[in-house]
């Protein structure tokens, strides 16, 4: 309650600030122009995104066929993190938003998975605190610098890292290396998850994407190669952004521009994906969503926060029905 209120009263801070509302008067003539444009170009993919409230029997196949791309890199993304390569392990600087935001998405899915474990029954688990993931093997998609893949390691479990840029891939080596107990239980990769499942399809206890989706190419192709490297039962953990007008506001302009929280440029919003299209896609592919969290970041702590309202940063949690096997054939 506490959270909502004073994220509640941030947003207001934020609005009532004269140089924020300036810009806002500037940026809605280019927002709206921006839906606009959007909108046209997302007709045809409307009927591949439809809300959780109509969703389609997963027999329905789309009565329009999409282009569909050959890869889910989007070459000015990666060359972008490529150039910020040196700067992952920096905690106060451009990537400090993601070192904090472990302080909820390590817990988040370490019980995830504990309490999977337990409910399968396939072994009872034994608390201890600096192995409690072992036994777990994870894909961590878009790993970036390795700022989760790191801490999930540590936990005990075997993490491959996987992400599309090269100079990404040797940051996170050299990062790791310098801690040998962490180290043999990473390997980074530079692969994309399409690569990944001719060798490693139903392979993963979990696999991760945490704010990777609204960096991709084809986000349906992307969450769908994703699925197909989960166990059945497994899971899977996305975090991303929301595309809604105060994601625009607060995520894109506030964020990029005024509060250079990060890069100016970083975030297309016309690739920002809300909840409901986001478990539609799982739906689709097997996965049941079991959470689905707000999260808020507070600029002036740099800290992290849980919050009801998913209209900017969310986290999901989906599970590999056994019905993904039958689902992938006639995809
Ligand atoms: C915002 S960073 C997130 C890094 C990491 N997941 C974290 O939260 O600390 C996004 C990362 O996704 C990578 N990426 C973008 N598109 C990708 C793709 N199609 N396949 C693999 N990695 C991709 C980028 O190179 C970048 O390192």
């Amino acid at each position: 309650m506490n959270t909502i209120k004073y994220s509640n009263r941030l947003i207001k801070f934020l609005c009532n600030r004269s140089d924020f509302h300036g810009l806002c008067r500037k940026t809605a003539h280019l927002f709206h122009e921006e839906q606009v444009h959007w909108r046209k170009k997302s007709f045809s993919l409307s009927r591949h995104f439809r809300t959780t409230s109509q969703r389609l029997d997963l027999n329905d196949k789309p009565k329009v066929e999409r282009p569909r791309a050959q890869t889910t890199i989007d070459e000015e993304e990666i060359k972008r993190f490529s150039a910020l390569a040196q700067l992952w392990w920096d905690e106060e600087g451009e990537f400090t938003a993601l070192h904090t935001m472990n302080e909820l998405r390590v817990p988040l899915i370490v019980n995830a998975l504990i309490e999977q474990k337990q409910k399968t029954g396939a072994e009872s688990h034994q608390f201890k605190a600096h192995s409690q993931l072992e036994g777990f093997k994870i894909l961590d998609v878009g790993s970036g610098g390795g700022i989760l893949s790191e801490p999930l390691a540590r936990l005990g479990a075997f993490v491959i890292g996987i992400d599309a840029s090269e100079e990404n891939i040797k940051i996170a080596q050299a990062h790791v290396i310098r801690n040998e107990e962490v180290a043999c239980n990473i390997k980074y990769i530079c692969a994309t998850v399409e690569d990944l499942i001719e060798s490693e399809e139903r392979s993963f206890d979990c696999v991760i994407a945490s704010e990777v989706v609204e960096h991709v190419l084809d986000a349906p192709m992307f969450i769908k190669a994703c699925c197909k490297l989960v166990k059945p039962g497994g899971s899977m953990f996305l975090t991303t952004i929301n595309r809604t007008n105060l994601s625009y506001l607060l995520g894109v302009v506030a964020a990029e521009r005024l509060l250079r929280i990060v890069e100016p440029g970083t975030h297309n919003w016309n690739k920002f994906i809300s909840p409901q299209d986001l478990q539609y896609l799982l739906d689709h592919n097997g996965f049941s969503t079991r959470l689905v969290h707000g999260m808020m970041y507070n600029p002036v702590t740099k800290r992290w926060s849980w919050t009801e309202n998913t209209s900017i940063n969310y986290a999901l949690h989906a599970v590999c029905t056994d019905q993904a096997l039958h689902v992938d054939g006639q995809t």
